[in-house]
């Protein structure tokens, strides 16, 4: 990854952190994020359409973006759990485009899949989301059109639902890390999408990582206070390993769902975030004013700060070194693994892959045909999407689902409206696996999940590595009766 000089230290990064950090107790979000909160009827007006964003800081010219609500991230969505959000799209972009809910066990009409949820939104158009969010967590959203092109120059925000008890804590800040690629002018990348090399390897990978829009930004901490930190994977394709060392935060959800028993991040320890993935965690902060620690970016041995926490005081009764609060579960559904359905989904192609030929659209091609039509990945033997779903599943089925992996690549698989658990790993079982909604598949693993299909409708499953499932990781089902 080749990487410029951090802005680190910018008045413009220090100032923002610092002015949201003011908050004080209770549940600010501790961002350069504005903030959306739904508390009355009324629809909140989300527009997506072309911005301009200092991603390079004081040290070049603002980037040409495309955003919701003027900045990337967008918005912070607020909703309270089982509280109806009421959200209006509207799109003033050149290209059509939707907006996906991501994590939310949604109804189907409102999923946001042009094509299978509802009819896709024009330049100008308008599209009304209302939808009832059952579970608490860190949720996100971003476009669900041309997603590899739309999500890369800036569509998402984060979706937070709050538990109707607010976890105790002294603050909460809203981590949103993505990697955008970038040309020498500070510009995004435009001539490279699309480009067959990033579709059949591994996905289009940035040059530039940023937290909150903001490379290297400080984040202003205080002396003992506890944080809930939300992190969020908003890049098209990276996997991001992060490393926090002394700080050792404490693990207490995945992909918005609490895990059962918190853990703790060992200082040697590394969170991995896969695209669209997310994780709460728990961060005592010790660091007397002055002091500094940074998280670190850990794919390579010796990690590359992203961004660092620097403390500029401290709290006066904080929370820090109290009892963890435990975070309620979410209600989500057990599945009946005594005879439950059991599908399966054989992950094959890409670069140095053993794929010889797919079906696309009804019709078996060669390797070469399907290269020529920019489908390169396939499930089950077929590549993009089908008229008929992968399998119709009675309502409340319990079903089992596998991944296998068979292609050289790792891969973020994403069911839509529904959380699964995952149960197995290259025959390792898990009688507490976590629940997810999108689960890293690394290449030549075996991977099952198990949910119950208790949510009507037409489900989308797709690599979250968005030049993956442009390039064919893509299919659906559908829950009837
Ligand atoms: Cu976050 Cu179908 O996607
Ligand atoms: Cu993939």
């Amino acid at each position: 990854m080749r990487r410029r000089e951090n802005p680190m230290g910018s008045t413009m990064s220090r100032r923002t952190f610092l002015s949201a950090s003011a908050a004080g107790v209770g549940l600010a979000a501790a961002s350069p994020l504005q903030l959306a909160a739904q508390e009355d009827k009324a629809f909140f007006d989300l527009v997506a359409g072309p911005a301009t964003a200092p991603l390079l800081g004081n040290e070049g010219p603002a980037s040409a973006i495309w955003a919701y609500g003027g900045t990337s991230p967008g918005p912070v969505i607020r909703v309270r759990q089982g509280e109806q959000a009421r959200i209006r799209l509207h799109n003033n972009l050149p290209q059509p485009t939707s907006t996906h809910w991501h994590g939310i066990r949604i109804d189907n009409a409102m999923d946001g899949v042009p094509g299978l949820t509802q009819e896709i939104v024009p330049p100008g158009g308008v599209f009304d989301y209302s939808f009832l969010a059952p579970d608490a967590g860190t949720y996100w959203y971003h476009t669900h059109n041309k997603s590899w092109e739309q999500l890369a120059r800036g569509l998402y925000g984060p979706l937070i639902v709050e538990e109707r008890t607010p976890l105790p804590v002294d603050r909460e800040m809203v981590l949103v890390m993505d990697d955008w690629r970038l040309g020498e002018d500070g510009q995004i990348h435009t001539e490279s999408f699309g480009s067959m090399r990033d579709w059949s390897h591994g996905g289009r990978l940035g040059n530039w990582l940023t937290i909150n829009g903001v490379s290297s930004p400080d984040l202003m901490v205080k002396n003992g206070e506890r944080l809930r930190l939300r992190l969020i994977n908003c890049a098209n394709a990276r996997i991001i390993n992060l490393r926090f060392g002394d700080l050792a935060p404490w693990l207490i959800a995945l992909d918005g769902q609490p895990l059962a028993q918190a853990q703790q991040i060992e200082p040697s320890g590394v969170l991995t975030l896969a695209p669209a993935q997310r994780a709460d965690l728990l961060l005592d902060v010790k660091l007397e004013a002055g002091e500094s620690a940074p998280i670190l970016e850990a794919s390579r041995l010796e990690g590359i700060a992203i961004g660092k926490l620097l403390s500029d005081g401290a709290v006066g009764a904080g929370l820090a070194g109290t009892d963890l609060p435990t975070l309620p579960p979410n209600n989500l559904p057990a599945p009946d693994l005594s005879d439950p359905l059991k599908l399966k989904l054989v992950m094959e192609g890409g670069a140095m892959g053993a794929m010889r030929s797919a079906v696309l659209d009804g019709e078996e091609l060669s390797i070469r045909e399907l290269v020529a039509r920019g489908q390169v990945w396939a499930f089950n033997g077929v590549a993009g999407m089908t008229d008929q779903p992968l399998a119709e599943i009675q309502r409340g089925r319990s079903v089992m689902l596998s991944f296998e992996n068979q292609t050289g690549w790792p891969h973020a698989m994403h069911m839509h409206g529904h959380h699964f658990r995952i149960i197995a790993r290259n025959g390792q079982q898990f009688e507490d696996g976590a629940w997810r909604d999108t689960e890293l598949v690394a290449a030549n693993e075996k991977v099952t999940v198990a949910f119950v299909a208790d949510n009507p409708g037409k489900w989308l499953i797709h690599c979250h590595m968005l030049e993956h499932q442009a390039a064919g990781m893509k299919t659906w089902f559908e829950v009837v009766g």
